[in-house]
């Protein structure tokens, strides 16, 4: 079998524009999810996801597997096996991200948000401030927990209020006209808008 390092250095990106597109990569990886510095990937027959980056955003790798070090054997965050130059090897977590809930209809209850807050909570106890926290970066799994991704930038200096801008919106969701499931193309614009600034007034 071929080690992490080789299935990432396998993964070839090229730029189209202002977006990533994946022009190669092993057999062995499926690709899984696409975010703003990497790609994520199953590595087939494996409970294991290549998080391969961009060569333009290297300099967060080490970033990411340190912060995953800290957060070691704390249930709310995948483990990492490995990382290198361009990958970390972290747990696959069977479930939804809650952008695919918002737009399948998959009900995101009171106690999610509840297992939400604990899993910042015990960030912060390890010393962390979480950032960055939206939709993409947090699954329920099949199970119905939670498992947070994404954490490179959970040292960051400053605040951000991102997750609890989410909790207010929630309180709209849990309204019984509000819809439980909403297009992507209507997702999509509103985080455009409040990526802006153009929404937290409506909290
Ligand atoms: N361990 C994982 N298990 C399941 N899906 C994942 C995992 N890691 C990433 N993904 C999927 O891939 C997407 C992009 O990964 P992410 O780590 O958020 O990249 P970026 O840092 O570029 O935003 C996520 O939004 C999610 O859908
Ligand atoms: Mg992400």
């Amino acid at each position: 079998m071929k080690t992490y390092r080789e299935l990432a250095a396998g993964v070839i990106f090229e730029k189209k524009g202002f977006t990533m597109k994946l022009k190669d990569k092993p057999e062995e990886l499926e690709l899984i999810g696409k975010g703003r510095s990497a790609f994520a990937f199953k590595i087939r027959s494996t409970n294991i996801v290549l998080k391969v980056f961009f060569p333009s955003h290297l300099s967060i790798v080490n970033e990411e597997a340190m912060i995953y070090k800290i957060l070691n054997g704390n249930p709310y965050y995948p483990k990492m096996y490995d990382y290198g130059t361009n990958f970390i090897a972290i747990d696959y977590i069977d479930g939804d991200t809650l952008f695919q809930c918002l737009t399948t209809g998959k009900y995101i209850s009171k106690q999610h948000i509840v297992e939400i807050d604990r899993a910042l909570k015990l960030a912060r106890e390890s010393g962390l401030n979480p950032s960055d926290v939206h939709l993409r970066n947090i699954l329920i799994t099949d199970d119905g927990h939670i498992k947070l991704i994404d954490v490179a930038r959970f040292r960051q200096t400053g605040t951000c209020t991102q997750w609890n801008d989410l909790k207010r919106a929630y309180k709209y969701y849990r309204k019984v006209y509000c819809p439980k499931q909403l297009p992507s193309y209507l997702l999509n614009c509103i985080a455009f808008l409040y990526k802006k600034r153009m929404l937290r007034v409506l909290l």
